[in-house]
């Protein structure tokens, strides 16, 4: 192997885009992953989200070596004892009432794929109506429905899809209504323009209940509400995209469960897997009895694998056992005190929002413009990563500069303490740069 990492990057792997650290890493445990060079990072951001109950949890590494001990994958026909146990476990413990029935694949993306799929066969639809700013994946399907990345150069995406202005509370499209007012008046028009435009062939509404590529921006409560009479108006399905708020991140089991709104079909994937790829969908009893019925199919060579539904049920486990959960919540609030402290002292810090363990906090130019400051994020984003600590900043000109905080569930208070340290250095010699330049 080469000694200059990047070097090797360049010469043999393709560049998929996003920002790529220049190190090759080597090990994770808890909040902590670790380069080649032996330097070790705080993860806030839990790898992609994965690592909610932390890098390679104890519970984890045995529920691998379980199913290296009897099965990683069977014939897709063959339903393991293990998938047939998840499935109990997420309509009994984990999903909202009724939402019973489940199939297991691998990615966020598939499992979105999935839901469409399901809601267009049983209403017999195909149109999708989507909120501005989403991300559900960069496969086929779920990309025309995304709105957070750019999708130029890759041809003519699934005709049918329809965007409702995403709320945002920091940035409302309606200068002097309030939050829910602005949410609520933005919703009403892009359904007045579906109405005018549809063909009369809708299939589902699809929605992250916190909107996190988009700049994690949290809708209100009377916002989901509505989505869920829009869609039941129109006999439209209501999808949540849970990927990232399924399984505790925001201090409730589900997004559902925070807005008191039942869905159709929620898709979920990142936490359940704990790191392996591993995505799931559920549904009701009715819509999967209905789309048998019309011969609906979804297998993958990794549908039900064994292997990734023994990891789940392990991450379930830990979610309960460890009270996590909770711990959500009460290290949600240590971490926004700090980020609040940040913003007494620094200007920039225009906006501090989000749920639980998903935070969002947004940079700016001076609070009165409110102008996205895109080079102060990606420099202190850049030095933080310098002084030990791996941070996610959401950069796109039209949605300003916003961290994604979000470390696994069991992040400590020391550990929290030493990344806020961090920021605050890292911003202060940033803003120290950008003044020397000027
Ligand atoms: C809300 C949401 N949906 C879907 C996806 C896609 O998941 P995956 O990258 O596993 O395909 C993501 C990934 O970031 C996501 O955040």
């Amino acid at each position: 192997m080469k000694s200059d990492a990047i070097d090797a990057t360049h010469e043999f792997l393709v560049r998929y885009g996003g920002d790529t650290f220049p190190r090759l890493f080597t090990s994770a445990r808890g909040t902590v992953v670790t380069d080649r060079t032996g330097r070790q990072y705080l993860d806030f951001t839990s790898g992609q989200m994965c690592a909610t109950i932390g890098h390679n949890h104890p519970a984890i590494v045995d529920a691998l070596h379980r199913a290296g001990d009897k099965a990683l994958h069977f014939f897709s026909g063959m339903i393991p004892e293990v998938v047939a146990e998840l499935g109990e476990t997420l309509a009994t413990k984990w999903m909202p009432e009724g939402l019973n029935k489940s199939i297991f694949i691998n990615t966020g993306s598939e499992s979105n794929e999935v839901a469409l799929r399901m809601a267009k066969m049983y209403t017999g639809g195909f149109e999708i109506l989507t909120l501005g700013g989403s991300w559900h994946g960069i496969t086929g399907g779920v990309s025309a429905v995304s709105m957070a990345s750019d999708r130029k150069g890759y041809g003519i995406p699934t005709p049918g899809v329809f965007v409702i202005p995403e709320p945002n509370s920091f940035r409302p499209y309606i200068p002097g209504a309030t939050e829910e007012e602005a949410a609520l008046a933005n919703l009403e028009l892009a359904l007045k323009m579906f109405d005018m435009q549809t063909t009369g062939h809708g299939a589902a509404i699809i929605a992250e209940p916190v909107i996190s590529a988009g700049g994690v921006l949290v809708p209100p409560k009377a916002f989901m509400q509505a989505l869920r009479k829009a869609a039941d108006d129109r006999g439209m399905l209501l999808i949540f995209d849970e990927a990232q708020t399924a399984f505790g991140r925001i201090g409730t089991r589900t997004g559902a469960e925070h807005f008191g709104v039942t869905p159709d079909i929620i898709s979920m994937s990142k936490t359940l897997g704990g790191g392996l790829p591993m995505a799931a969908v559920s549904t009701t009893t009715a819509i999967e009895e209905d789309i048998f019925n019309k011969k609906f199919a979804f297998y993958t060579s990794h549908v039900s694998d064994p292997l990734g539904a023994e990891v789940s049920l392990a991450v379930l486990r830990v979610l309960e056992q460890e009270h996590l959960v909770e711990r959500a919540n009460v290290m949600g609030r240590y971490l926004r005190e700090h980020m609040e402290t940040l913003q007494q002292k620094y200007e920039a810090i225009g906006d501090i929002r989000g749920l639980g363990l998903l935070l969002g906090v947004e940079l700016v130019e001076d609070r009165n413009s409110r102008e996205p400051a895109h080079e102060l994020g990606a420099l202190t984003t850049r030095k933080c990563f310098e002084k030990g600590l791996s941070m996610n900043i959401r950069r796109r000109p039209e949605r300003g500069a916003v961290w994604r905080i979000a470390p696994p569930l069991t992040v400590s208070e020391s550990e929290i303490d030493q990344a806020s340290e961090i920021l605050d250095a890292a911003l202060r010699e940033s803003l120290d740069e950008m003044t020397r330049r000027q």
